[in-house]
């Protein structure tokens, strides 16, 4: 756990450090929960985004993208039920004053107990070596079986207490499980309040005629109250879908672990409109689409899990989350959830106005059912980011940090580096840049030995470091080291283009 902690602390300071993510308004001592993306950061999160888009928008012909306003009716967001429920139930521990979610509180607890379950699993599979079945174990020992058949246990009962809105009883199992405030150590607790997440903000110049309105805490719903727009100027036929990418504010009660929970963050989601009762259908394929996208980005699968909902939400009747080895554990990365037509419909009801879609093969008209993928932008960067974080040790002794990107997402593709800073070197490698800046982000560096270049490169994910020597001057010809294997090769200035292209791919999805 603390080598986690370390390695998690590690790749905070490399993030700030290189410039990808800076805490908010530092220089006045930061803001909680907020972050900005730096000159490395804002490329890395430019192309997460191109892949999603690209992926949703241009691979399936049926999907076509919106960018919808943040402000919204107020009304929007009573249909939808954020307004009455899109809250987090909140505890105080009256000693140390701190404010904690209380399901975060039950939820660290469960993950204390599996820490606990593969902390037995280590032990025995050190004293059996290879021979050890690690999953026999997990599905047979008793004591794993015990941790585990608790775990359940808690995560029923406190499923139950939150779809009762049993605040009572919420408090009284963090009681009964013994939970003190990680600061105080003390377990005097407050009574378990509803919060809500919503930022509220007023329109209008006059205030006391002001409105209430409210930051968008999801995007879905810009997408669900143009969707008969789009269908009708885009000629859309069901099933299809809606893609969108956007800011989402939500006044997270916990602010904790870097970007992972921010209290402005960025959403990409995409609604897919289908025939009643072909939902269940349309659920498995975007259930394994949506694993496709991630694997093809080249991060092995065992980062990856899925987690079904046993506990359904009232308005959906399929659920699960695609989950990431975080340095911090599996979490949630992005949800996939079969909404049936509750949102439209509420729509209907609060507008007034018809949401049908007339089906033509059918000739009936019907409020359609919607599948929802919504994955975050933010943590899709801390995932691809805290996956590639790789400290190594070399050959000749020396340590280097190198972020293993998908070449894809890098925020540099490549750096054009004269071997010396003279004989006509420079000049040769800003023809090159010239040439390659056209399709790809390059970089100029000729500061520093050559060795210092490929270290400040790696610690960014550079995927190939173009350098030009005497022998350029010569036949044309340059060297391209590759990041991951340090490897070299030389190839014309000529195909340099086609072989970076060639090599940034993703696999195909
Ligand atoms: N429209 C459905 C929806 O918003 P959600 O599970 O609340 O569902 C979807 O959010 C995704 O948005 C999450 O899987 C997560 O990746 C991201 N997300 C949610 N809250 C976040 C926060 N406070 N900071 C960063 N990302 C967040």
């Amino acid at each position: 756990m603390a080598a986690k902690e370390d390695l998690f602390k590690k790749i905070t300071s490399h993030a700030k450090e290189y410039g990808f993510i800076f805490p908010s308004s530092e220089i006045y001592d930061g803001m909680s929960a907020v972050y900005d993306y730096g000159q490395n950061g804002v490329e890395l999160k430019n192309n997460i985004k191109q892949y999603w888009w690209k992926s949703m928008t241009q691979m399936h012909e049926n999907i076509v993208g919106i960018d919808s306003a943040i402000f919204m009716h107020p009304t929007i967001w009573k249909a939808s039920g954020h307004v009455d429920a899109f809250n987090d139930p909140l505890i105080d521990n009256k000693d140390s004053k701190k404010r904690y979610r209380a399901d975060v509180l039950i939820e660290d607890y469960i993950n204390k107990i599996e820490e606990k379950i593969n902390k037995e699993c280590d032990k025995v599979a050190k004293k059996f070596g290879e021979s050890f079945d690690r999953q026999m174990f997990l599905d047979t020992n008793p004591r794993v079986l015990e941790h585990k058949s608790k775990m359940q246990d808690i995560q029923k009962r406190y499923a139950d207490l939150m779809t009762n809105n049993d605040l009572a009883g919420i408090k009284a199992l963090i009681e009964e499980l013994g939970i003190v405030c990680p600061v105080s150590g003390t377990k005097n607790w407050t009574d378990v309040r509803q919060f809500n997440l919503m930022f509220s903000t007023k329109v209008g110049s006059v205030s006391d005629e002001a409105d209430t309105i409210y930051l968008r805490p999801e995007t879905a719903q810009g997408i669900f109250v143009n969707y008969l727009n789009v269908q009708k100027t885009g000629r859309m036929k069901i099933p299809f879908g809606i893609a969108q990418i956007g800011k989402a504010f939500r006044n997270e009660i916990v602010a904790r672990q870097f970007i992972f929970r921010m209290r402005e963050f960025e959403q990409m989601e995409m609604q897919f409109f289908v025939r009643p009762g072909e939902e269940l259908k349309w659920f498995e394929y975007w259930k394994q689409t949506r694993m496709k996208w991630h694997l093809a980005l080249g991060i092995p699968k065992e980062n990856y899990r899925y987690h079904d909902h046993e506990k359904l939400a009232h308005y959906a009747n399929a659920a699960t989350d695609i989950e990431f080895n975080f340095p911090f554990g599996f979490k949630e990365l992005e949800g996939i959830h079969s909404r049936t037509d509750f949102d439209l419909k509420r729509h209907q009801e609060f507008s007034g106005k018809k949401l049908q879609y007339f089906d033509s093969e059918l000739n009936e008209s019907y409020v359609p059912y919607v599948i929802e993928t919504s994955i975050g932008l933010d943590r899709t960067f801390l995932a691809v980011f805290s996956y590639a974080y790789t400290e190594e040790q070399l050959e000749d002794g020396s340590q280097r940090v190198v972020m293993k990107l998908p070449r894809v997402l890098a925020p540099v593709k490549a750096a054009v580096l004269p071997l010396v800073k003279k004989d006509g070197m420079p000049e040769k490698a800003h023809e090159i840049m010239d040439m390659l800046k056209q399709d790809f982000k390059v970089q100029y560096d000729e500061k520093d030995a050559i060795g210092k270049r490929y270290r400040r490169q790696d610690a960014i994910g550079t995927p190939y470091c173009i350098t030009v020597d005497t022998q350029t001057l010569e036949d044309n010809t340059v060297t391209v080291r590759e990041r991951d294997t340090m490897e070299q090769i030389r190839i014309g200035i000529d195909q340099l283009s086609g072989f970076i292209h060639e090599n940034i791919k993703p696999l195909a999805l």
